[in-house]
């Protein structure tokens, strides 16, 4: 059993990440239904937030089908991440994560997200301010530290749950690395193997398949598993795993029908939320991961991200059906 205060889940959960741009409600229903056990909102400008800022307020929207779900909130000022915390509480989460662990420039330069690694008083004074303001439970996402002369992780971790916090969840890279080389899961490992360390655990990073993920489950003992970008164009991944871990077998993958199926109800639900303009352009991100290792796929795919008509978009999905074209047997989708 894993508990985050009064949250309990009976199995051993699997994340979706909080991802920008992606990890939104149309993407989040599909994940959902592919048996994702907490699910995140793409990470929200503490700054926006405090000002109402449109981009930021939408991103609280969150649907009771997607339930439980955390809304990721990330800033460097006391004051605009408590308030946040605060608006973030009103729209009803199961959770509120800090994110202490992006690493893009225009975040960190603003003493943000990974830039919180480098000052430790200020990442507990953060965490043990918000825990105090809201009743909902607190959790963190976070990486190994700034670089690797400075990864102090499993001190960290004990130290965030004596200020309150009721999870962590660690990307288990530096920020140096960006996305570059492996997760370093052994980190994980370590951070569990604090015998003072009592609260749930969730390693990350680079889980890409069933096998995997069951042999970083057993090797690395996390409390659940995050799932990032392998679930991108490939939400039926939480049912993959799932389904490996109780039998030991593998699924096959989905068939070209199936993905279609789902990119269109994907389409639906980007349409329906976002709007017919948005909805078409942002759904163009996900196209090249829907139909990866398809030979032949350029052509569709092409014509998929310059259409500015939904219908044609669904025209052009359900040409590829008929093309029934084939997996190049040189990739791995
Ligand atoms: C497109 C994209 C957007 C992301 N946005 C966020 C975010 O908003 N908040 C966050 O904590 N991490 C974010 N991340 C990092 C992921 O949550 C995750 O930690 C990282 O991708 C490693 O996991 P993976 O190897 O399973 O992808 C993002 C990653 C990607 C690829």
């Amino acid at each position: 059993m894993v508990k985050i205060g009064s949250l309990v889940f009976n199995n051993f959960p699997l994340l979706l990440a909080p991802m920008e741009d992606v990890s939104d409600p149309p993407f989040r229903a599909l994940c959902k239904q592919f048996g994702a056990d907490l699910m995140f909102t793409e990470f929200i400008s503490s700054e926006g937030l405090i000002r109402n800022a449109g981009k930021s307020t939408q991103k609280l929207d969150i649907y009771d089908e997607e339930r439980p779900i955390g809304i990721q909130i990330f800033g460097a000022d006391l004051n605009a991440m408590i308030k946040a915390a605060e608006i973030a509480e009103n729209a009803h989460p199961e959770l509120i994560d800090i994110n202490f662990g992006c690493p893009v420039k225009k975040v960190v330069r603003k003493n943000a997200g990974a830039a919180i690694l480098k000052d430790l008083d200020k990442m507990l004074l953060l965490a043990s301010e918000i825990v105090k303001r809201v009743a909902c439970p607190v959790t963190v996402k976070t990486r190994l530290g700034w670089d690797q002369n400075s990864v102090r992780i499993v001190e960290v971790a004990e130290r965030l749950q004596d200020c309150g916090i009721k999870a962590i969840t660690i990307h288990a890279r530096t920020r140096s690395q960006m996305y570059k080389g492996e997760a370093d899961w052994d980190w994980i490992k370590r951070v569990k193997d604090n015998p003072r360390l009592k609260i749930p655990v969730f390693g990350n990073g680079d889980i890409t398949n069933p096998q995997k993920a069951a042999e970083y489950k057993n090797k690395y003992a996390p409390d659940g598993i995050m799932i990032g970008r392998a679930s991108i164009g490939h939400p039926w991944i939480f049912k993959q795993i799932k389904h490996y871990f109780t039998t030991g077998e593998l699924l096959s993958e989905p068939s070209l029908n199936e993905r279609i199926a789902v990119c269109k109800e994907h389409l639906n639900r980007s349409l329906e939320w976002k709007g017919e303009k948005l909805g078409v352009l942002e759904m163009r991100r996900h196209y090249a991961n829907y139909f990866k290792g398809y030979k032949h796929i350029k052509p569709f795919r092409n014509r998929l991200v310059t259409t500015d008509n939904p219908e044609q978009v669904f025209a052009i999905l359900n040409e590829l059906s008929h093309a029934g074209l084939m997996l190049s047997t040189t990739s791995n989708p």
